[in-house]
């Protein structure tokens, strides 16, 4: 089963708007040779500038949350008929800053990616242990816990990002190894979910600590289909590497 690989740039609140409009210039010359689909996840401020900066190549635009609800009194919130609007194609649901800092439960997490797909966006769930659920040997459960429940209300399409929370910003990257064995275990807690064939299918890609260097290893991985990047996407030079690495 061939699935194209798929790299995700998280910028996190990073960039201001100059800074977006060069990054995307730069990246957009580039966009008609890459081995890889691209998107781009911009703070809110940033997702209709980069969506309309994007337009018409390859890399597509995401946000990196929005509520369940279409609309309503909820400050601060972002959702999907605005992502929609702003020109997303995709969104992350359950990044672990999310789930850390703004104590999102699994349960809120399956709700947001209904409520995307609802509204025609791609969500790309993330899911991964902390260091002290590795410890304890509780990994596996971790993730059957996160995938069970995000896809329960059965999104579709949809793809997952396995990020290690100890593997975030740390410099801690999974070894290629480890990052096979977990991406190996969610494909088969998928095919229990939604069919082998489907599971086969669905891209899952690996998130934490990537970086120009690591990741040709890490992508020849059978089953890792690309990267969720947050630091090295950064910079576009470092991010066009990542996404090279997939070819
Ligand atoms: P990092 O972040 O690449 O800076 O570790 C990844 C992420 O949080 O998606």
């Amino acid at each position: 089963m061939t699935r194209r690989p798929l790299v995700g740039g998280n910028w996190k609140m990073h960039l201001l708007r100059a800074d977006a409009v060069a990054y995307c210039d730069r990246i957009r010359a580039e966009a008609g040779d890459l081995p890889a689909d691209a998107v781009l996840f911009p703070s809110a401020p940033l997702l209709a500038l980069v969506a309309r900066k994007l337009g018409g190549s390859s890399i597509a635009c995401g946000g990196q949350d929005l509520h369940p609800e279409e609309k309503g009194a909820h400050t601060g919130d972002v959702s999907g008929p605005q992502l929609v609007d702003a020109g997303c194609e995709w969104v992350l649901c359950g990044h672990s800053e999310r789930r850390q800092n703004h104590h999102e439960s699994d349960e809120l997490v399956e709700r947001k990616a209904l409520a995307a797909q609802q509204h025609g966006l791609k969500p790309l769930v993330c899911i991964g242990e902390t260091a002290a659920e590795r410890e304890s040997g509780a990994t596996f459960d971790v993730l059957d816990r996160q995938l069970d429940a995000a896809l329960a209300g059965r999104p579709e399409p949809f793809a997952l990002a396995y990020e290690p929370v100890w593997a975030i910003g740390t410099g801690a990257t999974a070894t290629p190894e480890i990052a096979q064995e977990a991406h190996a275990h969610i494909r088969e807690t998928l095919a229990d979910l939604t069919g082998a064939e489907a599971a086969s299918t669905k891209r899952i890609l690996y998130g934490g600590s990537v970086n120009p260097e690591n990741a040709a290893e890490l992508f020849a991985q059978p089953d890792l289909d690309g990267f969720l990047v947050g630091g090295a996407s950064l910079d576009p030079e470092r991010f066009l590497a990542i996404i090279r690495s997939c070819g």
